[in-house]
């Protein structure tokens, strides 16, 4: 049943401690990329979440965000809208600035990618402070596009999260971290 699903899910992502750093307990997606079943399950539960929700944009974020973005794209049937690190798309750009708890970085996306009013899901493997949704949800939203829902695969539990909302739209994780 579900239950089991995410359980397989969960098993199949490894928990790296002090990676990259003393102290944290690093989600590595990369072993749920090699376990074929385990993955396409937890695409499809995004698939089944988002399809009937009238979605033209799924937008991911750099780089693991990718992943999990495009797979759920082409399960829904929607086009796919990178939204990367700075300096990597070479069209003209739209940008937003975070702040990090050590500097700050910066989410770029390519001017036209996405037209006014369309409705848009935002995706990345993981959430912490909710930083890096918050700048994705502020870039869409400047491009004038309807950001419907920001959706994770692993939520790391951090007190800025409250009520599963990010900059005000709803946060949808799958798992909690193990
Ligand atoms: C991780 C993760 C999210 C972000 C979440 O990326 O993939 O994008 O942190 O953290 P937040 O909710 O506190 O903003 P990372 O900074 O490790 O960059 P990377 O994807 O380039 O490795």
């Amino acid at each position: 049943g579900e239950e089991q699903r995410l359980q397989a899910i969960s098993q199949a992502i490894r928990v790296v401690p002090h990676f990259p750093k003393q102290g944290i307990m690093f989600q590595d997606i990369t072993t749920l990329l090699l376990d074929h079943k385990a993955f396409k399950d937890a695409v499809d539960i995004f698939v089944d979440r988002y399809r009937d929700m009238d979605i033209s944009v799924v937008a991911g974020v750099e780089a693991r965000g990718f992943i999990f973005g495009s797979s759920i794209a082409l399960g829904i049937g929607a086009k796919f809208v990178p939204l990367c690190k700075p300096g990597k798309l070479p069209g003209e750009v739209i940008s937003e600035k975070y702040v990090l708890e050590y500097g700050s970085d910066c989410l770029e996306m390519h001017v036209g990618a996405v037209q006014a009013s369309e409705r848009v899901i935002i995706i990345d493997d993981l959430v912490a402070t909710g930083g890096t949704l918050s700048a994705a949800t502020r870039l869409l939203e400047r491009a004038g596009a309807e950001v419907v829902e920001c959706g994770c695969v692993i939520g790391v539990s951090d007190p800025k999260v409250g009520c599963n909302k990010v900059n005000g739209k709803p946060l949808y994780i799958l798992l909690e971290p193990r």
